[in-house]
């Protein structure tokens, strides 16, 4: 999928997030919800001194509606139609109506201040014909 980037902006800082428990934020916009995990375990995309954070849209790829984390099976599930994504294999559909896996939000990493911040997508957001602000 293309990468598209975009302006840094700020998810959080790494050692102070709780593993397995998402930290919501937006991204490339407003209208854009993204959800980030600290898995607890080196994950494909993972930033932090753990290499474990990843980040993804929060809205599914079917149809648009918003993910709901799932802290027991570890992945995204859709309350719509039921889709999941693991967001431990770069958001790939596990299961569902969905055609799309879900788009990765990559993320950069400041050692010195701690720092996560968003800076580009993989894959595009539901509902738009391009990631572009
Ligand atoms: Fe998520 Fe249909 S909108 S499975």
């Amino acid at each position: 999928a293309a990468v598209l980037p975009y302006p840094k902006a700020l998810v959080g800082q790494a050692r102070s997030m709780q593993v397995n428990t998402p930290v919501s934020f937006s991204y490339p916009d407003a209208d854009s919800p993204c959800v980030a995990i600290k898995m607890g375990q080196r994950v494909a995309g993972g930033v932090g001194p753990d290499g474990d954070v990843v980040a993804y849209s929060n809205l599914c790829t079917h149809m648009g509606c918003p993910l709901m984390y799932d802290p027991q099976t570890r992945s995204f599930k859709c309350p719509c139609h039921y889709s999941m994504f693991d967001p431990e294999k770069s958001g790939q559909m596990i299961c569902g109506q969905a055609t799309e896996d879900l788009p990765q939000i990559q993320l950069s990493y400041d050692a010195a201040t701690d720092t996560v911040h968003a800076v580009a997508v993989t894959g595009l957001i539901y509902g738009r014909q391009a990631n572009v602000l």
